[in-house]
């Protein structure tokens, strides 16, 4: 495994135009389980670290280890976090390329501070990466972009051809239809992230809720069907929402009502109940109910389907407005 950068008497380069430091150095401390992929993604990251790991072994065959692998897929989905976590496994810090920073008012400067940012990520061995490398990486046929993008991103081509550092570098894109195949060919290994599945959402609701107080009978099958279509990340702000609601509440227990009432309000976020367009199935969701016939109350055993006041048995209502 390539030695470990040492941190100490580093100095970052900068734009020299605007002062702006044109990389953050920051070191992370996940647990890598913590990161939730299908297995397909998931092999793939293994691959990259194991290779990683025995570079010393691959280069006594004369083989490279992959080191230049561009993530793509839906926001969300843990292209930015699979970077930390294999940080945090490796013990290496991650060099965020800040692009904001690297193209400058003054174009021509553009140039000059990437080739500044190659220098320093080669001479020492850094988890390095280019988030939203779309900014960038834009098709450059576009015919909007303006000249000068179009030989920054030559530019950039060429210097991730050149580059002969032992760092990792990942370059990360939401919008990976807008990248010209160029780019596609400069990398080693190209992973897809993909929205959770089923067994993805029910084991990020259980690693998420294993340190909190919580009703024993939690329908996470349930919260798994609500949540469908949405990201790895959206699921997180959902059960941090929850949990915020069960506490202050000074609840004993988070509830499911607690979750569904967060799976619901992030469905309609940024949406009144009197726009139209809300969709049937965020709709059904809003209002779902489950009401005891025999008594008219809603304060029900939802998973035995008992109802906790009158003990009789219940049936679901959903209740839509239409
Ligand atoms: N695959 C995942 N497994 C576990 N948590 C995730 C995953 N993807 C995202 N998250 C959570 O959502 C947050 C934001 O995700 P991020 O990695 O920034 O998404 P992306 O870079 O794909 O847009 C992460 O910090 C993490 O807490
Ligand atoms: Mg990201």
């Amino acid at each position: 495994m390539p030695k470990q950068a040492i941190k100490t008497t580093i100095k970052i380069p900068c734009n020299a135009d605007s002062g702006f430091p044109l990389l953050k150095i920051k070191n992370y401390d996940y647990d890598f389980d913590e990161l939730i992929l299908s297995d397909n993604t998931r092999n793939q990251i293994n691959r990259i670290i194991d290779e990683f790991k025995n570079s010393d072994i691959l280069a006594t065959y004369n083989l490279n280890y992959k080191n230049k692998i561009l993530l793509c897929g839906k926001p969300g989905t843990g292209k930015t976090f699979s970077v930390q976590a294999i940080s945090s496994l490796l013990k290496i810090p991650v060099v965020h390329i800040r692009f904001d920073a690297i193209i400058s008012s003054f174009l021509g400067e553009t140039a000059s501070n990437l080739r500044k940012v190659f220098e320093f990520i080669e001479k020492e061995t850094w988890i390095v990466l280019f988030d939203e490398v779309d900014i960038i990486g834009k098709n450059r046929d576009d015919i909007h972009e303006h000249g000068e993008i179009k030989r920054i991103v030559n530019n950039y081509l060429q210097m991730l051809d050149d580059f002969e550092g032992k760092s990792l570098l990942f370059a990360a894109t939401n919008h990976q239809n807008m990248l010209d195949s160029a780019i596609w060919r400069r990398f080693d290994a190209v992973i897809a992230y993909d929205l959770p599945n089923e067994i993805e959402r029910k084991k990020l609701f259980e690693s998420h809720l294993i340190s909190i107080k919580k009703d024993v009978n939690i329908n996470f099958d349930y919260l798994v069907e609500m949540t469908d279509g949405l990201s790895h990340s959206d699921i997180k702000m959902i059960i941090i929402d929850a949990m915020k609601t069960s506490i202050l509440n000074n609840q004993e227990r988070l509830s499911q009502h607690n979750i569904e009432y967060s799976v619901n309000n992030f469905l309609l976020r940024g949406k009144s109940l009197n726009q139209i367009q809300i969709n049937k199935k965020e709709l059904k969701q809003y209002w779902r109910e489950i009401i005891c016939e025999a008594c008219g109350c809603t304060e029900s055993d939802t998973n035995n389907k008992l109802c906790s006041c009158c003990g009789k048995s219940i049936e679901k209502i959903e209740k839509t407005n239409n």
